[in-house]
C-alpha cells in the first residue's frame, strides 16, 4: 500500500474516491467537517439525509456515476472524538473501501480537524494506522490469496502543518512493525520452531539495521540456563535464546539503557501437564510476547529511537516425551536458585527467569517481561486489556503515560507479599504454581518472576494471554495475532 500527501485542496482529486470526515451535531445529525461541502454542492445533501448522523462507527459510501465516489465517515461528537475513535474509523474506512473495490482513494484531512487543528496531525496519524492495520490478513499458506484492492492512500492537506510527513513514516513504520508481530503469532508451530523464529528474526534485524545473536543449547548449558534448558528438553526442535541489540544512531549522554525480554514458547502443549486438545491449537500463539518485543524494538528503531534497547527473548517448544521434565522435576537456574516443577505447563515462567537474570547483567534502567503467561489474566481482564505488575511506581507510571497515547488497555494488578510466599518451595527454593491463592494466578506468576529480580531493577512483567490474540472487537485487528502493546512498549522506548 502506498501512502503520501499533496498539498493541494481536495477540489483537485484524481483519485476514484474520497473520504470525507463528518461530525453528529447535538440534534443527532450529520455536518461534514471543514468547509467540504462548498465544494460539491451534492454533498450538502448528505446532512439532510436522516439514514447517516455521523454517529462514530458508522459510514456511508456514495457512489456516483461521475467519479469521485464519495464515503463519509462518522466521528461522532467532536469534543468526544478521541485519538482511538479515529484509529477506529479509519479501519472501518478500509472496509467500506475494500468492500467498495476501490484501488485509490483521497482523503480530505482538513474534513478530520474537530477545532484543536494542533491535534490533527497525531489524530490523522491514528487514523491511517487503523485504516493500514485493518489491512492485515495472514495468507501465507493459501494458495488463492486474497489480492488486496486497495493500493494508494493520497492525504490532500492545504497546509503542511495539518498533517506532516513525519506522522505518514510514523504510520507506516507502526503497520510494518505489528504486521511483523502479528505474522510471527500467526505462524503455525510446525513452520516456526525456536531455531525458524531465530532465523526470522535475523532477517528483520538485518533489515532494521540492529544486531542479532542467538544462543544456542550448548551456549544456554554454559550460562547455566536450566528454566530454558529444562522447558525445551522434551522437544526435538532445541531452545535458543534469541537477543537483540539496538543502539542509537547518534549516542546521547543522558541515554537510558531498556531491556524488554518476552516469552517465546513457539507451541505449548503443556508438556507432560498435557492440555486438553480443544482449542490446544490456538497455544502457536504462545511466543506472542516474544513477537512484540521484537517488534517494539524494530519499531522504536525504525523512529530513531535516542535510548538503547537490548531485547531478550528464550525460545522453547513445551511438548511431551520421554525425554520432557517431570513434574516433580527440579531446575537449576541461572540465578541460582532451584525450581520445583509441579505443573510443567507453567513453563513461561521458567524461560523468562533465566532471560531476566541475563538481562539484568548489563544493568538497564528499565526492564520490561511481556508474555501470554496465564489463563488467570484472562478470567481478570478478558480480552479488553493485558495486566501490568512491577516493582517500581514510577516505571509503571511512564508505561500508563505511554499507553494514554497508544490507547492499548493495560490494567494494574498487585503483587502482594502473600502470592510471593505462596510460590516459595518445599523442596526446591520456589516452586512453579503457588500453594494456595489459585484464583490469583496471574499475579502468583508474576510473584514467581519477582524472585528473579535483583534489588535495584526496576521492573515491570505484563501478561497478554488475553489480547495477544482473540481482539476482533477492535475494528483494526482481524482474525489471528494482534501485536497488542507493541506500540505502547514503542512509545515507552522513545520517552523513558
Ligand atoms: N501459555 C499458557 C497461558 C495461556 C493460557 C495463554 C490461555 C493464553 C491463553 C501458560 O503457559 C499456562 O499454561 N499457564 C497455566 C499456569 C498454571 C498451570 C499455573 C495456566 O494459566 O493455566
Ligand atoms: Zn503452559
Ligand atoms: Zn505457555
Amino acid at each position: 500500500m502506498k501512502l503520501s500527501k499533496k498539498k493541494l485542496s481536495i477540489t483537485k482529486t484524481v483519485e476514484s474516491t474520497i473520504v470525507i470526515a463528518a461530525f453528529q451535531t447535538k440534534q443527532n445529525k450529520a455536518v461534514l467537517g471543514s468547509a467540504t461541502k462548498y465544494y460539491n454542492p451534492l454533498l450538502q445533501s448528505i446532512e439532510k439525509d436522516t439514514a447517516f448522523s455521523g454517529a462514530k462507527n458508522t459510514s456511508y459510501f456514495f457512489r456516483r456515476t461521475q467519479k469521485p465516489h464519495v464515503l463519509f465517515l462518522g466521528l461522532g461528537k467532536k469534543e468526544q472524538a478521541s485519538v482511538e475513535t479515529y484509529r477506529k474509523a479509519g479501519a472501518l474506512a478500509y472496509k467500506c473501501l475494500d468492500k467498495e473495490k476501490q484501488k485509490s482513494v483521497a482523503i480530505a484531512v482538513s474534513s478530520f480537524s474537530n477545532e484543536k487543528e494542533k491535534n490533527l496531525p497525531a489524530l490523522m496519524e491514528s487514523y491511517l494506522e487503523g485504516l493500514l492495520l485493518a489491512s492485515y490478513s495472514f495468507d501465507n499458506y493459501k494458495n488463492k490469496k486474497k489480492k488486496q484492492v486497495l493500493q494508494n492512500i493520497v492525504c490532500y492537506v492545504e497546509k503542511e502543518t495539518l498533517l506532516k510527513e513525519k506522522n505518514l513514516h510514523s504510520a507506516m513504520a507502526k503497520y510494518e512493525a505489528i504486521t511483523i508481530a502479528r505474522d510471527l503469532s500467526n505462524e503455525p508451530a510446525n513452520k516456526l520452531t525456536p531455531a525458524l523464529l531465530a532465523k526470522r528474526v535475523q532477517g528483520y534485524a538485518k533489515k532494521y539495521n540492529i544486531r542479532c545473536r542467538t544462543l544456542q543449547a550448548s551456549e544456554l548449558k554454559k550460562e547455566n540456563m536450566g528454566g530454558v534448558l529444562g522447558v525445551g528438553q522434551g522437544s526435538v526442535n532445541p531452545p535458543c535464546l534469541i537477543v537483540l541489540e539496538y543502539k542509537p544512531p547518534k549516542p546521547t549522554k543522558n541515554r537510558k539503557k531498556i531491556a524488554f525480554v518476552g516469552k517465546a514458547v513457539t507451541f505449548d502443549a503443556g508438556g507432560i501437564s498435557l492440555k486438553p486438545s480443544m482449542k490446544m491449537d490456538e497455544m502457536k500463539h504462545d511466543m506472542s510476547g516474544g513477537a512484540n518485543v521484537i517488534a517494539a524494538t524494530l519499531l522504536a528503531a525504525k523512529l530513531g529511537c535516542p535510548n538503547e534497547i537490548r531485547t531478550y527473548i528464550p525460545a522453547a517448544e513445551n511438548t511431551p516425551s520421554g525425554s520432557a521434565i517431570l513434574p516433580s522435576a527440579v531446575l537449576h537456574m541461572r540465578a541460582k536458585k532451584t525450581v520445583e516443577v509441579l505443573n510443567t505447563d507453567a513453563e513461561g515462567r521458567l524461560i523468562l527467569a533465566d532471560a531476566l537474570d541475563y538481562a539484568q547483567d548489563a544493568s538497564p534502567d528499565a526492564l520490561i517481561d511481556v508474555a501470554t503467561l496465564t489463563g488467570a489474566v484472562v478470567v481478570c481482564l478478558g480480552h479488553v486489556a493485558s495486566a501490568i505488575m512491577g516493582n517500581n511506581r514510577e516505571l509503571i507510571k511512564k508505561f500508563q503515560q505511554a499507553m494514554e497515547k497508544t490507547g492499548e488497555l493495560h490494567w494494574e494488578l498487585p503483587i502482594y507479599d502473600e502470592f510471593c510466599e505462596a510460590m516459595k518451595g518445599k523442596v526446591g527454593d520456589l516452586q512453579n504454581i503457588s500453594s494456595g491463592q489459585a484464583g490469583a494466578g496471574a499475579s502468583t506468576a508474576a510473584a514467581f518472576l519477582k524472585a528473579f529480580i535483583r534489588p535495584k531493577t526496576k521492573w515491570m512483567h505484563i501478561d497478554c494471554a488475553g489480547t495477544a490474540w482473540n481482539q476482533s472487537h477492535l475494528p483494526y485487528c482481524t482474525y489471528g495475532a494482534s501485536g497488542h502493546g507493541v506500540r505502547t512498549l514503542a512509545e515507552f522506548a522513545l520517552n523513558y
